[in-house]
């Protein structure tokens, strides 16, 4: 057991802020595809900036040389397509995939929430946030049953305050 894991979960979820509170406790590498691909100029920005993904091969590299031997990461926004997911499996293990639950209608509120504050233009307006989480649904969702079968997953009810939802994942206590 290496201790890596995979935080699931739609847009406005709740990922980078539980990966946080687990690096801060328990000394994990946070690798953040969303704060990567944030650094990027001309056609990755254009991709994000509208709500589609980043094409998986790109992913797949930036993902490799990210993790390039290390252990005891948490991927937070990554795999977020079966393809990538099977690419994952080729290049390292898992231990664990946090699957954070939360309704559309919170998802919402929470991202035009921080819109407000962020620079994120994909939290601005609501048809790129409906757009979201449509490729959500389509295209990521489908990792909960691929990682479901390899009994990897638990699920995690994200409806709750940040404090309740960090200690339903202290729970699973695989931390040290
Ligand atoms: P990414 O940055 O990963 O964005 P996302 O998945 O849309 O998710 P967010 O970062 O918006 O939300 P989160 O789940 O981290 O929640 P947070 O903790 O911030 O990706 C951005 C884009 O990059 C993608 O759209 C795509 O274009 C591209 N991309 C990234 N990875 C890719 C990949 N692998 N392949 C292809 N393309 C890729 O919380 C949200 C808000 O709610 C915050 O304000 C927070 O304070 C608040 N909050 C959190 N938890 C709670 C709680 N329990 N109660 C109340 N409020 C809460
Ligand atoms: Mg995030």
């Amino acid at each position: 057991m290496n201790g890596n894991i995979i935080i699931l979960g739609s847009p406005g979820s709740g990922k980078g802020t539980l990966a946080k509170l687990l690096k801060d406790k328990y000394n994990y590498i946070n690798i953040t595809t969303g704060d990567i691909l944030r650094k990027q100029t001309g056609e990755i920005k254009e991709l994000i900036d509208k709500g589609n993904l980043v094409p998986d091969n790109i992913m797949n590299q930036i993902v490799k040389e990210e993790i390039n031997n290390k252990s005891k990461f948490i991927l937070d926004g990554f795999p977020r397509t079966v393809k990538q997911g099977e690419f994952l499996e080729s290049i390292t293990e898992i231990d664990l995939v946090i699957y954070l639950e939360v309704s559309e209608e919170t998802i919402k509120k929470r991202i035009l929430e921080r819109g407000k504050i962020s620079n994120r233009k994909d939290d601005q307006d609501l048809s790129i946030i409906n757009h979201r989480i449509e490729k959500f649904k389509k295209e990521t969702f489908p990792l909960v049953e691929f990682y479901k079968k390899k009994d990897l997953i638990s699920y995690i009810n994200g409806e709750e305050t940040i404090e309740q939802v960090f200690k339903q994942v202290e729970n699973l206590s695989i931390y040290n």
